[in-house]
């Protein structure tokens, strides 16, 4: 469990405190021989594929999916839609066995009894929820479902991407599962409009971009929402980086640096904005604001904003810029941008040198600098006309710390660097990287092997830790492995 630094008494990151049995495997990987030799490929072996097996059961499947279709039919002909919602989970269940069960008696099918309770969970699934997509959404295990197309559903389970045996019966079929979602919460697509973003109802991000735009068939995607949110105990355990960096972070935090998690795509930002803000004081006024609600802090001071596509016709966008604009007449204390993507930028930053310190945001960039990059062509496009310097000097004062996350190859998400912007000299934006992940190969597993090391810089923030009573413990910034 990561204690949490307590301001008043100094104490020694736990990680630090030497453990004589990690010494003695640190000291053993020090003398076994280094380099190319330590990394090893696990051979790949062929798969033995049973192929009569697989075309059994693609067969058994495709049976299946003509028979859920046809009863799917006589279901919406039979039951009464308008009394649906209305009637309890039990009555319709009951409801759609006894007209499968019929069904089949006319359409001369039998079943065994696992295919059978198969079919109506399908049909109720289909009935009440979002068809094949229900049990994907209802797994923990899954991350992200990705469909393309009706005949293709990837979903990410431990970061890495697998490709389902669910399928739509046609595009038909994933047309009307889209539509579903995007009516219920009025919003339209069609050729005109082709793509939309929206929520599900448990919170789920959802996008979908249908053909002509969509070459193959409609495409959606879908980050599933995660009611407990990864902690920062969590994070650690999971590896993401460990409790010296923890401590520094929540001193960051709570010392009101301005901070810009940056990362890919789904390399863990929000999850990390999300962990952060833990760090955040109970007695402060946040305002977040998001493209899609997604973040749950954990305070008990919060006003959420998200922001609104325009409508049919054109009109009624509210963007995220009007969201921030809007928000520093809410007297916040802290404001949380989601995601920074476009012209609120410029707000962003302004908001983050006038008062409003302790600000945090994402930004997609593949480190650092490259944060830092975007931070100056977002400006650029935003029509703001501002030679580069101007711009730079607003960014060098702005922001604080820039944490990079990332998703590494074997799948696992982590912090790969913690990075202080110090100021400018010249035309270029100081920085120095404080920790990182130093990498060192991979192990029989195809696991990257590495270690979160200090780069032996102290931080240019010590003394207004200090100030605020972060009496944080040298070593940790001492370089080598924490
Ligand atoms: N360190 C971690 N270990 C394991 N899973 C993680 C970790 N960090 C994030 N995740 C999971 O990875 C998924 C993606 O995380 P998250 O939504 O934070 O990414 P993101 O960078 O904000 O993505 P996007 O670019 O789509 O906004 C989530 O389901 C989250 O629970
Ligand atoms: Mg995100």
């Amino acid at each position: 469990m990561f204690k949490r630094f307590n301001k008043d008494e100094p104490i020694r990151a736990p990680s630090l405190v030497p453990d004589p049995a990690a010494a003695a495997a640190k000291a053993a990987a020090a003398r076994a021989p280094s380099g190319p030799a330590k990394i090893k490929r696990k051979e790949k072996v062929a798969p033995i594929v049973d192929l009569e097996a697989e075309s059994k059961e693609a067969k058994r499947r495709q049976k299946l999916l003509d028979i859920r279709m046809d009863l799917h039919k006589r279901l919406l002909e039979t039951l009464n839609l308008s009394a649906l919602d209305k009637a309890s989970n039990d009555d319709l269940k009951r409801e759609v066995l006894a007209i499968t069960r019929e069904g089949l008696r006319e359409m001369g099918v039998v079943l065994n009894n696992a295919d059978q309770e198969e079919l109506t969970a399908d049909l109720m699934h289909e009935v009440t929820g979002l068809g094949p997509l229900e049990p994907l959404l209802r797994d923990p295990t899954i991350n992200d479902i990705l469909v393309n197309g009706s005949q293709q559903i990837f979903v990410e389970r431990g970061g890495k991407l697998e490709l389902t045996q669910v399928k739509f019966k046609d595009e038909r079929h994933l047309l009307r599962v889209i539509d579903k979602i995007v009516s219920a919460v009025g919003r339209r697509v069609d050729e005109s409009q082709p793509y939309v973003d929206a929520r599900l109802a448990d919170g789920s991000r959802f996008n979908a971009m249908v053909p002509p735009c969509a070459v193959d068939g409609s495409l959606v995607s879908i980050r599933k929402f995660t009611k407990d949110k990864l902690s920062i105990d969590e994070l650690i355990n999971f590896g993401a980086f460990n409790e010296a960096m923890a401590t520094y972070l929540q001193a960051a935090v709570a010392t009101r640096l301005n901070i810009i998690v940056s990362g890919g795509t789904g390399s863990g930002k929000t999850t990390t904005l999300n962990a952060l803000s833990g760090f955040i004081d109970n007695t402060e006024r946040i305002v977040t604001i998001e493209d899609t609600a997604e973040l749950q802090l954990q305070q008990i001071h919060v006003g959420r904003m998200e922001s609104r596509p325009p409508n049919v016709e054109g009109k009624g966008e509210v963007s995220q810029r009007d969201l921030l604009r809007n928000a520093l007449r809410m007297r916040p204390d802290r404001i949380i941008v989601g995601e920074t993507r476009g012209n609120e930028v410029i707000d962003m930053l302004q908001a983050m040198n006038t008062g409003h310190d302790g600000s945090m945001t994402t930004i997609h960039a593949n480190s650092a600098r490259d944060a830092v990059a975007r931070l100056e062509n977002m400006i650029a496009m935003s029509g703001v006309e501002m030679p580069i310097k101007a711009s730079r000097s607003q960014i060098a004062s702005a922001v604080n710390l820039i944490v990079q996350v990332s998703r590494l190859q074997d799948g696992s998400r982590r912090m790969v660097s913690i990075t202080e912007v110090t100021g400018m000299e010249g035309d270029i934006i100081q920085m120095q990287e404080i920790f990182k992940f130093q990498r060192r190969g991979i192990d029989e597993n195809n696991k990257i092997v590495g270690s979160f090391v200090s780069c032996g810089l102290r931080s240019a923030y010590t003394e207004r830790f200090e100030q605020w009573g972060f009496h944080l413990p040298t070593e940790i910034y001492a370089g080598g492995d924490l």
